[in-house]
């Protein structure tokens, strides 16, 4: 038996690159806030976060520019030691006032910002509660953590209040939520599970990596779209979706974010956010505040695709909010159907099992505020185009809205 053995066994990637309909690590050559150029060919770019669509901002490539110039290309350091800049505490003053926290702390990524709280913080005789359809990087966080991690059924309030109910008196109770699902579009009942969670003494985590830029006020999150600010103890965020640029923080109470300071193996161990990203949040953020309208897109575009696609007969669940997932049923139908939007250019994902249950696979489309009309109208087109084909629309759509 060889450690390698796995590794051999594995064949499904294989088996779908032989189909032809392998969607993953596609090379792209050139990119726009809405397009990317693959093979040649301009696809409509509907499988990103750029949700505000400043990844080619002129102010954050210019401030991206600058940072470059003044500090190099990269950090070569650890926050801790030498990679601090005065950028860093520059953002993370910016992030802890728009969130309404007495601080904050940037990490090298939003994933690496997830396990950099909850690993620390899950010491021994402390609990965690996550919702099952919570991120992959809060579970991996959680993992991380000494203390016991609990999962409760999607949005099931009173099974959480249950699990609570269950904790050995005396322990640590700290209950984490997605703001915004990601493959789902969905937002997190907040009032509900802050309710549940301060009944039973519970801190609350609510990670808006989805939502920061889309909702609330200045689009601060979920947190702010309730007005819970005052309630929910941590705020995490990654800065790889409205922000344009890559990194995370969390935003608390100044104790907790000193002690993270200091116990964050995925702060301590790594070397910290690149200048030009830095520098390239800073500056989306004053974007996102100058130019508000830029939400206001967002929302009409979304509330335009997803009532077309309903229209057309697609089943787009319960989405709330720019991600619009359409389910199409198992992995290799949603392959099929990725394969071919892709080769009518269009850019989506197929999002299968792990991320979601084996016969809820979806083609998962997101919006930005910068995709022109006539960019959602080829979009919607070659879903109705795909759909067809493969037969997916329910056979009662009603005629499409304008
Ligand atoms: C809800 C959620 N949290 C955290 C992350 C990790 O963020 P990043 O990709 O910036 O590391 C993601 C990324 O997809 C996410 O969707």
């Amino acid at each position: 038996m060889s450690i390698f053995d796995k590794c051999d066994a594995y064949t499904l990637a294989r088996e779908v690159q032989a189909m032809g309909i392998y969607p993953y690590f596609t090379p792209i050559e050139e990119t726009t806030a809405t397009e990317a150029r693959i093979g040649g060919d301009w696809k409509v770019m509907v499988g990103s976060n750029n949700y505000l669509g400043l990844t080619h901002h002129p102010k954050v490539l210019e401030a991206a520019r600058r940072a470059s110039l003044r500090y190099g290309v990269g950090s070569t350091g650890s926050r801790f030691l030498n990679g601090t800049l005065d950028l860093h505490y520059d953002l993370e003053a910016r992030l802890a006032a728009f969130f309404n926290k007495e601080a904050a702390l940037v990490f090298t990524t939003g994933y690496q910002a997830s396990l950099g709280v909850l690993g620390p913080l899950l010491g021994r005789n402390d609990h965690a509660y996550l919702d099952r359809l919570d991120h992959a990087s809060l579970v991996d966080g959680a993992r991380l953590g000494v203390g016991e991690m609990h999962r409760y059924s999607h949005s099931d309030f009173d099974g959480l209040g249950r699990q609570l109910a269950r904790t050995p008196a005396g322990s640590g109770k700290l209950v984490v939520t997605d703001g915004v699902f990601s493959m789902e579009g969905t937002i997190a009942d907040l009032p509900r599970l802050v309710a549940v969670s301060k009944a039973h003494g519970a801190s609350i985590l609510v990670d808006e990596a989805h939502a920061l830029g889309v909702l609330g006020n200045d689009g601060a999150g979920t947190v702010s779209h309730f007005g819970l600010q005052n309630q929910v103890d941590l705020i995490l965020a990654t800065f790889s979706k409205s922000l344009a640029s890559i990194g995370g923080v969390v935003a608390g109470p100044e104790n907790v974010i000193h002690y993270l300071r200091h116990h964050s193996r995925a702060l301590i161990f790594t070397a910290s956010m690149p200048p030009s990203s830095v520098a390239g949040a800073l500056a989306a953020l004053d974007v996102m505040r100058n130019e508000p309208e830029r939400r206001v897109r967002l929302w009409q575009l979304t509330r335009r695709v997803a009532t077309r696609l309903r229209s057309l007969g697609f089943d787009v669940g319960a989405t709330q909010t720019p991600v619009i997932p359409v389910v199409v049923g198992d992995p290799i139908r949603a392959m099929t159907m990725w394969r071919a939007l892709f080769d009518d250019g269009v850019f989506t994902h197929p999002i299968v099992p792990p991320a979601v249950p084996e016969h809820t696979c979806r083609l998962r489309v997101s919006l930005s505020a910068e995709h022109t009309d006539e960019q959602i109208e080829r979009v919607l087109c070659a879903f109705e185009r795909v759909g067809r084909l493969m037969s997916l629309q329910a056979r009662d759509s009603v005629p499409m809205a304008s």
